[in-house]
């Protein structure tokens, strides 16, 4: 049985988070991850469910994998409003409870943050993909700045403690390429508020492939 992830602290504002950054421009960038996306689909650490509205018609299916317990409830609501077929399932990243070779896409959404074994939970994608198959990402990242990035790791411990374990300052194009996938396209940008940086603005929003 999946090791259960519960954060209740986190559990309980991260909707109101959500709301705050889809007002302010997320829900163009969970559009932008997902375009083009098509067939079999795992969305791995799933939340509120809030990408199941914005899957396009050419995804057949959308098994969503969530640990924690509220999140994963509100996932299960979210599901009876998606655009395309989606079932919730309790799992971690690490230890998908799905066979090998059988998704065409793995999405990863403001989650590669959090997982505690990034390099172990980017080997089960691999595993549960299909030749060919690809990971679209949408993750905010360590800056490039180096004062920024020092403002990043300084607050680091205090943002995990409210965060659910999210760390600030992850470098997440690297670890999808040394976990084996070749990135075919990724763009880099500031999440702005109301035209303000904060600590998770750096961004990255992509493509991944497996070799076939
Ligand atoms: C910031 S939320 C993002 C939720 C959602 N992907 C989104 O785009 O809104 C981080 C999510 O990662 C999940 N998570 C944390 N550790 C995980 C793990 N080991 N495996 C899978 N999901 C995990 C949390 O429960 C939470 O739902």
């Amino acid at each position: 049985m999946a090791k259960a992830v519960s954060h209740p602290l986190f559990a309980r504002i991260y909707p109101r988070i959500n709301a705050f950054a889809e007002a302010h421009g997320s829900i163009e960038h969970r559009r932008e991850m997902l375009a083009g996306a098509h067939g079999r689909v795992v969305e791995i650490g799933a939340g509120t469910g809030a990408n199941f509205t914005h899957y396009p018609p050419e995804v057949e299916q959308v098994v969503a994998v969530e640990p924690e317990p509220r999140l994963r409830a509100l996932a299960e609501q979210a599901a009876t409003e998606a655009a395309v077929p989606v079932e919730v399932w309790a799992g971690r990243a690490e230890e998908l409870p799905l066979d090998d070779d059988s998704f065409d896409v793995a999405v990863y959404s403001l989650v590669l943050c959090t997982i505690a074994d990034v390099p172990g939970a980017l080997t089960e994608a691999k595993r549960v993909l299909k030749p060919g198959g690809e990971l679209r990402f949408y993750e905010h990242v360590r800056s490039e700045r180096p004062r920024f990035f020092r403002m990043q790791r300084l607050l680091n411990p205090l943002w995990g403690l409210l965060g659910g374990g999210c760390r600030l300052t992850c470098d997440t194009e690297r670890a999808i390429q040394e976990a084996g996938f070749t990135v075919t396209e990724i763009r880099r940008f500031d999440f702005l508020i109301n035209g303000r940086a904060n600590p998770a603005s750096p961004s990255i929003i992509g493509t991944a492939r497996l070799s076939t």
